[in-house]
């Protein structure tokens, strides 16, 4: 059990979404410092003026655009001087475009990788040595339901998330081969109704409500799951893939639950 009574949590995309919930979640379980890392410098304020009056948690914000490395490891530097050790880092911030593969620039596959894949390396990297010294820490990394089935207009999203799965599963696997004490949680929910995928549509599977998806991700921080797949029928997907032929795949997750059609409608965030 991870406790996060007097925890320090970072939250990369913290600043709306499921990640502003999560902070939330974390401060309602007894966090002693919550840490948002950004680009929506204003969303960011208005969380402090929301968070911060209504509780004795400590907040700080840093604008910070994860497709920039180099201002990842300064304001990571930034906090150590600052003698700021985050116990809880939580890798939520995450783009997509929507688009079919062949109207991608290379400016929009190369952020959506940076963003979503290499930034969560990176700020891990950041951070690893505090928790490995400490013996102790929590990386919680959000991929989706996207990193372990192939969709239309979501080639690169999958792709970021895919590798964001087999790192941090491989993470995890070194963190508990050396006994180090930090523990890491991988969460592949299925679309949640938070804006980003606005207009998708889904035949069978329920979009996820976010205040769900952020209080599953905080008792999933509590309980050190290893991965947490959101709803449960995620859980099957690995296993459908792994023995049915392709085609039929196609046929069963595809067309009959609509998948390869959800993003047909797809204008996300404005
Ligand atoms: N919404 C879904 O349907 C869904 C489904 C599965 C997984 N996810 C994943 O969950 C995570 C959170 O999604 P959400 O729905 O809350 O998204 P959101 O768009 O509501 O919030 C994302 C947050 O990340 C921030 N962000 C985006 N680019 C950034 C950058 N370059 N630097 C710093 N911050 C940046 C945004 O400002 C925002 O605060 C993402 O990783 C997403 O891929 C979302």
């Amino acid at each position: 059990m991870t406790s996060i009574s007097g925890k320090t949590v970072l939250i990369t995309g913290g600043a709306s979404g499921i990640g502003k919930l999560m902070g939330r979640r974390f401060i309602e379980e007894g966090a002693a410092h919550l840490v948002v890392w950004d680009v929506q410098i204003q969303a960011m304020e208005q969380l402090e003026a929301e968070l911060g009056a209504a509780t004795q948690c400590r907040i700080s914000t840093f604008a910070v655009d994860l497709a920039d490395g180099e201002r990842i490891r300064a304001v990571a530097a930034e906090m150590e001087q600052g003698a700021i050790a985050v116990d809880i880092l939580v890798n939520n911030a995450g783009i997509v475009t929507g688009k079919m593969f062949a109207e991608h620039s290379a400016a929009d596959i190369a952020r959506t990788m940076d963003v979503n894949t290499l930034a969560p390396m990176y700020v891990a990297r950041a951070f690893l040595p505090g928790m490995l010294a400490r013996r102790s820490g929590h990386i919680v990394n959000i991929a989706s339901a996207a990193g372990l089935v192939s969709n239309p207009k979501m080639s690169v999203y999958c792709a970021s998330k895919w590798a964001v799965i087999g790192w941090s599963d491989s993470l995890r696997i070194e963190m508990e081969h050396d006994k180090t004490g930090v523990a890491v949680t991988t969460v592949t929910p299925y679309y949640i109704d938070t804006g980003m995928f606005d207009g998708v549509r889904s035949r069978v599977i329920p979009i996820l409500k976010p205040a769900y998806v952020a209080d599953r991700i905080v008792g999933a921080v509590k309980s050190n799951c290893i991965f947490l797949r959101m709803p449960w029928l995620i859980t099957l997907v690995p296993l459908l893939r792994g023995i049915l032929p392709a085609r039929w795949f196609d046929k069963v997750g595809g067309e009959w639950l609509g998948v390869y059609h959800s993003m047909d409608d797809f204008r996300g965030r404005k």
